[in-house]
């Protein structure tokens, strides 16, 4: 005996899958606007724009709505198998109501499906068009314009003097030899001054420079004399760091050789240096000092640009500031660069480019230089 149903069976069945396919609908239900209403998909755009939804959750909602579509009305559904069951219902006006009222059910939901579908598509659409479209007039994002450091602005303003002067300006290596760095400027192996400038070693016989002064013997062997020439550059020693001290810092060299070159001439340029550098009432002081590679040799320092000399904080109230060493080139330096020192004769000296750096923008520590932070360094433009 086939099994038989009536009208009343199936439709409690068939409204309780319609109302399950209600309640998961509700999230779409504002999708679902009638498109014969030429406002309502535009409003819904602007809508889902004003809410910042994203490209890819309206992609993910139509794919939640393909989903529930072949939930509800797939071959596989509750709802297919509950239309099944209307050919059990005993033929005549019921099974006609049954197949009236599933069908009406279907439409509408079918219905809703569909609108809410096209709704999300032109949705899709629209969020595309507007991601892919350029404003050319929305103004564009001004890239952070870097600056000079302000040891390159100081050794700049070295240079530029200089030049201005006649000399040329050299670069060279950072990583020499024990000859160059020694040897040729007059230290020996074993002699007591190696010790004040001990450096970095590496594992072949390298060192990294401890003084710029190096670059007398590079260009004196490349020139020949005479020469006039200044070497800005990078150093390195072992000393610790403190408010005066970096293990790495910036030197100028300075070298003039020629025939009848004299002590004098030293005193001329660097007073010279100095006038241009820090304004032309500057003084210069030479003190008796002592380098293996100049002889005799001074220390030079100059009235603090600051007070006059009267003494101030910068120049810790001694009224001078430190420029750097100088002197007359020892003649083994001339030879150990083949430069004949019977007929030749020159001056050197080297400054230290950080700590004048540090004076002249009165800064504590030259520390502050190498710190790398942005908020300080932009202050030195
Ligand atoms: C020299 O290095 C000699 N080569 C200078 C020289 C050249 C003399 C030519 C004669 C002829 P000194 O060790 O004093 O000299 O260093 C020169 C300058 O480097 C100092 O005045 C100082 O300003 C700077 N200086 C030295 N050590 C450090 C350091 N650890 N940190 C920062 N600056 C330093």
């Amino acid at each position: 005996m086939p099994e038989t149903i009536t009208f009343e069976d199936l439709k409690i069945e068939a409204d309780r899958v319609y109302e399950a396919f209600e309640q998961e609908f509700k999230r779409f239900e504002c999708f679902a606007v009638d498109r014969f209403y030429a406002e309502s998909l535009p409003n819904l755009i602007r809508q889902v724009k004003s809410e910042h939804y994203s490209l890819a959750e309206v992609r993910n909602q139509l794919s939640d709505l393909a989903g529930l579509k072949t939930k509800y009305t797939g071959k596989k559904s509750e709802w297919a198998a509950a239309k099944k069951q209307i050919g059990k219902i005993a033929d005549g006006p019921e099974r006609s109501f049954a197949g009236q009222h599933l069908l009406r059910l279907e439409v509408s939901m079918i219905d809703r499906l569909e609108k809410a579908r096209m709704s999300l598509e032109q949705i899709i659409d629209a969020l595309r068009i507007e991601r892919e479209t350029i404003d050319v007039t929305v103004p564009g994002r001004r890239p952070r314009t870097g600056h000079l450091h302000p040891i390159t602005l100081m050794r700049q303003r070295i240079e530029d003097i200089f030049v201005s002067l006649g000399y040329a300006v050299e670069d060279d290596r950072e990583i020499e030899t024990d000859f160059y760095n020694f040897d040729a400027l007059n230290i020996p192996e074993g002699h007591p001054a190696r010790d004040a400038q001990d450096t970095f070693y590496t594992t072949d016989g390298f060192a990294l420079r401890s003084q710029t002064s190096t670059v007398q013997i590079h260009a004196m062997q490349r020139r020949g004399a005479p020469v006039r020439m200044i070497a800005p550059g990078r150093v390195f020693r072992r000393d610790t760091p403190d408010p005066t001290h970096n293990p790495m810092f910036f030197q100028v060299e300075g070298l003039c050789v020629d025939r009848g070159i004299t002590m004098a001439h030293l005193k001329g340029t660097l007073a010279e240096f100095v006038h241009r550098l820090f304004g032309p009432e500057t003084k210069t002081r030479f003190r008796p000092s002592y380098f293996p590679f100049t002889e005799p040799s001074a220390e030079v320092d100059y009235s603090c640009f600051n007070c006059g000399g009267g003494g101030c904080r910068i120049c810790k109230w001694c009224g001078w500031i430190e420029l750097g060493g100088s002197g007359m080139v020892h003649p083994n330096v001339l030879r150990a660069a083949n430069v004949d020192a019977e007929e030749f004769t020159g001056f050197a000296f080297g400054l230290g480019i950080d700590r004048t750096c540090a004076r002249i923008y009165e800064l504590d520590d030259i520390r502050l230089l190498f710190e790398n932070d942005v908020r300080f360094l932009e202050q030195f433009r």
